[in-house]
């Protein structure tokens, strides 16, 4: 099937396993009584991949003319099994932490541990340290007992108590520790880049044979991993976002010609700009990734900018990191940082300076803010509604793991907790999409134009509920 340009074939959606579940679940006697509700999904029941009657319409010709509705697209939902794969008592865990940081990882690995230990009586796991670095021997980094005590109070904190780090590792070496400490299962909290290494860790787990499971918990402030609602820490990213935007706003309007720039991050995806500035209603301007824009011209942002000024007394903007990259001759070369990631050219700068410049042209006085928060809206502790949302993946991360499956994350989709194969979680970039209800939000808090100068925006990847 296509979702908008990418073909996923429904095999997509199948989630790998280790083998047959043999061992009863210690949670079994919990679940008699359990099936499918408006609350819950049964083990036997699947999540449907859509929730629009056209959409479905559309399926038609794939599941055919007397197709079931079971031949639809859909997804595995989370949840404990009543037979599981991993003998509790005989299984050791590991935990690792990668990439940036974001909001409410402490909190999943507490998860994570509270659930292994206390629903499923397993006693031994283990923090490898410092990203995938944590698994090869040459970095000489030790690894962390997690035991409910030692994770009883790091959900308070920012961060990661395993540290982590940017950057692949040789899937060899972590699968020759993996053996070398009879680790069954193994959590990945990580990005993307955390992922596609999760995938080639599963890729050589399978070349050797081995009944080790891998799961990740999709960790990004940026909420740019597909086929999911929301990353966890995202909303307490952009939460703390809005106090830039406030103090930016003060500013702005305290000062003749006031105008403030606060830079977000968000590298190819604008989630995070578009979120802020809806909960704090104040900007003037919100420019993403997605929606490429124009600073000269009747048209572009510097002439709208001077009117909004000249109507109002001052204008504030609101620019995600990634923003105007077209308006930047590509020097670098494409150079790239440790995850693979393109290094992007600072829109705060160039802004900075257009603005100025332009202002000084027609003469006007000019009260330049620039706010940049940079790290610290990802460095705070989950707020309220994201630490739940990492208590509940974690806990579908380890019945997921315990029954055996493998080379997936848990997400939520549609409101539903379910399992994502890695290779659909990394084949494309969640994305702003211009033409859906969030731009349009946007656009409508913020009064800007439709668009800031004649720019073509190229079609978004946009996978996910906004
Ligand atoms: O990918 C998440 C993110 O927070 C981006 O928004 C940001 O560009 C990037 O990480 C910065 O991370 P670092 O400086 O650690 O590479």
């Amino acid at each position: 099937m296509t979702i908008k340009g990418a073909t996923v074939n429904t095999m997509d959606f199948a989630v790998e396993t280790l083998g047959p579940c043999t061992v009863d679940s210690p949670l079994a006697p919990r679940l008699e009584l359990r099936g499918t509700t408006q609350h819950t999904v049964s083990e036997t029941d699947r999540v449907l991949f859509d929730d629009t009657v056209s959409k479905i319409l559309q399926r038609t010709p794939v599941t055919g003319q007397d197709g079931e509705p079971a031949d639809l697209p859909s997804l595995e939902a989370t949840g404990p099994r009543r037979k599981i794969f991993f003998d509790p008592a005989k299984t050791r865990v590991g935990i690792v932490t990668c990439g940036g940081l974001c909001p409410g990882i402490n909190n999943v690995i507490r998860g994570l541990v509270s659930e292994l230990t206390n629903h499923y009586g397993v006693r031994r796991i283990y923090g490898f340290k410092n990203g995938y670095q944590g698994f090869v021997p040459r970095y000489g980094h030790d690894v962390i007992d997690l035991t409910p005590q030692a994770v009883e109070d790091i959900d308070g904190e920012g961060g990661t108590i395993l540290g982590s780090s940017r950057g692949q590792q040789d899937a060899c070496e972590i699968v020759d520790c993996l053996e070398r400490m009879g680790i069954g299962i193994l959590f990945v909290i990580g990005g993307d880049g955390s992922m596609r290494g999760a995938q080639k860790i599963s890729a050589e787990i399978k070349v050797r044979d081995l009944k080790t499971a891998v799961v990740g918990i999709p960790k990004t402030i940026d909420n740019d991993i597909p086929f999911i609602d929301q990353s966890f820490g995202f909303q307490s990213a952009f939460s703390e976002a809005t106090r830039s935007i406030r103090s930016a706003k003060v500013e702005a309007r305290s000062a003749p010609n006031g105008v403030s720039i606060v830079k977000l991050m968000g590298r190819h995806s604008g989630f995070i700009a578009c979120y802020a500035a809806l909960a704090q209603n104040d900007a003037d301007f919100v420019l993403v990734p997605e929606v490429p824009f124009t600073l000269e011209g009747p048209g572009g942002l510097l002439h709208h900018l001077r009117a909004k000024v000249a109507d109002q007394g001052h204008a504030l903007v609101v620019v995600a990191e990634g923003a105007g990259q077209e308006l930047f001759d590509d020097r670098d070369g494409g150079a790239t940082d440790a995850s693979g990631n393109k290094k992007l050219h600072d829109v705060g700068r160039l802004l900075r300076q257009a603005v100025t410049e332009d202002f000084a042209a027609h003469g006007l006085e000019l009260n330049l803010r620039y706010i940049d928060p940079s790290y610290v809206i990802r460095s705070v502790p989950a707020n309220p509604y994201d630490s739940v949302l990492c208590a509940r993946l974690a806990h579908a991360a380890v019945h997921a793991a315990m029954a055996g499956r493998t080379n997936m994350v848990v997400g939520r989709w549609r409101r539903r907790f379910v399992h994502i194969p890695i290779a659909l979680a990394v084949s494309a970039r969640n994305q702003v999409d211009p033409h859906g209800d969030l731009w349009w939000s946007v656009l409508e808090a913020t009064g800007q134009p439709l668009s800031l100068g004649q720019v073509q925006a190229p079609e978004p990847q946009s996978y996910s509920p906004q």
